[in-house]
């Protein structure tokens, strides 16, 4: 089911890391829907960013949903803690976890949003068995590590295929990496529910501006 309208999900990364609080106020009030944090280990991927301590210090600082995305080679170890810290959707790597059906199963136990994320370079047929544990998809445009990475095209393929094989489900697809003003549109029309937005928001000083624009390209091209 294609949702209403596109959801932006600013994602935090590529923000002010250095005044967070004053960032999420500023979302908020721009018309952000869901906040993405990348928390990275510096094993799955090649980038050590922010873990549960900042999301618990922020979180009291707005009222969005906080969407985590661990690219973390042991994420069943933190699942209760991202819970705690009051995350709502938390997504994991179909890459990382050996067991993913029960990982998936447990964020929804949790009572989080269960999201399996997928890197370029996967095929999307290992999602097949367990797409019914899950609530979304995070189709990666790019390999996960760094922002500021330029968008793969080819992802868009595989993001019809996977919106024909969800048809009749509440399955949702979020896309991330390398979205800005000039490609949403298409990304859109291959059915992404949720973008993930870091550079192509955080280059504009007037998120507001650039989250309308954003959402415009999107629905109008
Ligand atoms: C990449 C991250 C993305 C990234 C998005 O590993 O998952 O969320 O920060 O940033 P942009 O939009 O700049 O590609
Ligand atoms: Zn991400």
């Amino acid at each position: 089911m294609k949702s209403k309208n596109i959801l932006i999900a600013p994602s935090m990364l590529a923000s002010d890391l250095s005044c967070l609080k004053d960032e999420v106020i500023a979302l908020e009030k721009a018309g952000a829907d869901v906040l993405h944090f990348d928390i990275m280990d510096g094993h799955f991927v090649p980038n050590i960013t922010f873990g549960l301590p900042v999301l618990e210090s922020v979180r009291k600082h707005t009222r969005l949903p906080f969407d985590a995305h661990l690219m973390i080679s042991e994420a069943d170890k933190y699942l209760e803690e991202f819970a705690r810290v009051g995350c709502n959707w938390l997504s994991v790597h179909v890459e990382a976890c050996p067991h993913i059906q029960r990982t998936l199963t447990r964020i929804r136990e949790l009572g989080m949003k269960a999201g399996v994320a997928i890197n370029p370079g996967t095929s999307i047929f290992c999602l097949e068995s367990i797409v019914k544990h899950c609530d979304f998809i995070l189709v990666m445009s790019v390999n996960p590590g760094f922002g500021g990475q330029k968008f793969i095209p080819e992802m868009l393929a595989r993001v019809q295929e996977l919106k024909k094989n969800l048809s009749g489900t509440d399955v949702q697809i979020q896309m991330d990496g390398g979205i800005k003003v000039e490609n949403i549109n298409q990304i859109r029309s291959a059915g992404v529910d949720i973008a993930v937005v870091g550079t192509g928001l955080f280059s504009q000083k007037d998120y507001s501006t650039q989250i309308k624009k954003l959402r415009l390209a999107a629905e109008k091209g």
